[in-house]
């Protein structure tokens, strides 16, 4: 094998999404801890951008400095190279969710034991569905009363619709809880609370042996050999080869916070969880075994330092090797580029890297030459698909407060439109401009941002819109005839393409139902 492909093969990258508070960020740290890249919990706590900030903007600031260091986290784990993408916890940035998803091979789901499946999750597993992402579940907090697991397992199939098949088992849950049955090894970890270490496995052949009579107690033994006969009699047999096609998701049990059942899960994720997979360009598919170079920016991270407008591009590496200083096409300018400073993420801390391999995230200095979606290749005239922007459903005016700044506001708007902040529209009626947003939040960075960064500032005016969609049609008449009845609600994005601006849900309906030649799109990508 060569050294390409068996670097390939030892590459695992994911990310782990959840709803906010149902440990994400506890077992992001414990899977840190087991591959030795930190040595004390709580290290990646400063991480979150905690729910409560709705307007501690300074907050998030301050957080959002942090997070560059840990948006990418890459550990050595046995043979393994794993690269965690950590995703925002604030609903407010699910936007940034959805392309860090485009840039991962499969996905963690962290689910609350008393809570089930919660609204955010479900909607992160649909992004999922669409792109057929191989999913674990894992179920956390098992040391506090929650609801029966079997519940939980219908519930998970129902809210996610993907059929679950447990490979691990709790042994009670709560106070009582004891343990973790793992399936996929046959073998029984005991449960000793514990925040810091890796509790203790007690050895056993199957699950009629009378060890686990000793450790647990007969009654609870007897339990658990009726829970898993019943398990064997409704599932059916685990196949990495249905995980792999997103048919089925592998559900492990355990709590975060006592570094309980997280063994269990990684040591099986590495073993199950796909290899870089090969990725759609427009123009065709790319396999991660080329030997020519590609990537894509899913990412642009904007400088904490306001005197510094300098931004970091994350670059997820495709195919072939990437390497310090050789020359890379940037596809959407045509221009040649050299990247003298690249960076890795190992650990938390970046270093400067000399290469990178399929799979691998490398962070790269820029100073506005990149655009989320660009590709960066050996040559190529390549265009990766798949970082669409959704239909945004929040929408203000934006208006400008200073007229001797306006080239900045100008400016300042174009960075963070390319950054991915938010989408920028343009009424065809009024020439007004309109950012879209999915939350609240980035309205507010945005405004903060103009001001620190850029010294323009802005006004926000009110704006009533239930959801902005891109319109095309074959039949260039009925296109005309929309555009003329809707004259007052049409605006164009930053590409130049039509959007249709609904101010309610009847109305889109209405326009739906009125104008049966005209398609309507909810993301940018058709
Ligand atoms: P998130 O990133 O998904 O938002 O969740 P995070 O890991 O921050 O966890 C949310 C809360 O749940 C934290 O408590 C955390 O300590 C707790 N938690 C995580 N895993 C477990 C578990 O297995 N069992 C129990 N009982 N609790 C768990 P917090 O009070 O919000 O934060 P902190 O003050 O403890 O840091």
């Amino acid at each position: 094998m060569s050294q390409l492909t068996d670097e390939i093969n030892r590459r695992r990258t994911f990310a782990i999404i959840s709803h906010p508070d149902a440990g994400k960020t506890t077992l992001t740290e414990k899977l840190l801890l087991f591959g030795g890249a930190i040595h004390i919990a709580g290290a990646v706590k400063s991480n979150k951008i905690k729910k409560t900030a709705t307007s501690d903007w300074m907050e998030i600031e301050k957080q959002r400095g942090i997070s560059v260091a840990t948006s990418v986290m890459g550990f050595n784990y046995g043979d393994y190279k794993i690269n965690i993408l950590d995703t925002p916890g604030h609903q407010d940035f699910a936007e940034d969710t959805y392309r860090t998803l485009t840039a991962v091979d499969s996905v963690i789901i962290v689910v609350d034991v008393a809570k089930g499946v919660e609204q955010q999750t479900r909607k992160l597993m649909e992004v999922c569905r669409m792109r057929n992402t191989p999913v674990i579940i894992f179920v956390n907090k098992l040391d506090r009363e929650g609801r029966d697991p079997f519940e939980i397992l219908d519930e998970l199939e129902a809210e996610l619709k993907i059929n679950v098949r447990p490979l691990s088992w709790p042994i009670n849950i709560g106070a009582k809880f004891k343990g973790v049955y793992n399936i996929y090894e046959n073998s029984l970890d005991l449960f000793t609370p514990n925040k810091q270490k890796v509790s203790e496995r007690v050895e056993i052949d199957d699950v009629n042996d009378s060890r686990i009579d000793d450790a647990v107690g007969t009654q609870d033994a007897e339990k658990l050999r009726e829970d898993l006969e019943l398990i064997e009699g409704v599932y059916p047999e685990f196949d990495t080869a249905d995980y792999l096609s997103g048919q089925v998701a592998p559900v492990f049990f355990g709590s975060a916070l006592n570094t309980f059942g997280v063994k269990e899960l990684l040591d099986c994720f590495v073993q199950i969880a796909p290899t870089p997979r090969p990725v759609q360009a427009e123009e065709r598919k790319i396999d991660p075994t080329e030997e020519n170079f590609s990537g894509f920016v899913f990412k642009i991270h904007a400088n904490m330092d306001p005197n510094h407008r300098s931004c970091i591009a994350f670059v997820k590496v495709c195919s072939g090797k990437f390497e310090r200083n050789a020359p890379y096409k940037h596809v959407r300018s045509g221009k040649v580029m050299k990247f003298a400073a690249p960076t890795a993420f190992m650990a938390q801390k970046k270093n400067i890297v000399d290469e990178a391999y399929p799979g691998d995230i490398v962070g790269i200095p820029d100073t506005g030459n990149f655009k989320i979606g660009d590709t960066l290749t050996s040559g190529e005239q390549l265009h990766f698909k798949g970082l669409p922007s959704f239909s945004p459903e929040m929408f203000k005016y934006i208006e400008n407060t200073d007229p001797m700044k306006s080239k900045q506001l100008e400016k300042g708007i174009q960075q963070l439109m390319d950054e991915g902040v938010a989408q920028l529209f343009t009424n065809q009626f009024n020439g007004r401009k309109i950012i879209g947003t999915v939350g609240q939040l980035q309205f507010e960075v945005i405004q903060y941002r103009l001001l620190h960064e850029y010294g323009a500032q802005c006004r926000w005016e009110p704006l009533s819109m239930f959801k902005a969609c891109w319109i095309e049609s074959d039949d260039a008449e009925a296109l005309a005839a929309f555009k003329k009845r809707k004259h007052q609600f049409m605006a164009t994005d930053r590409e130049g393409r039509d959007v249709f601006m609904a101010d309610s849900n009847y109305v889109l309906q209405m326009a739906q139902a009125d104008f049966p030649k005209i398609r309507f799109h909810f993301s940018s990508e058709f």
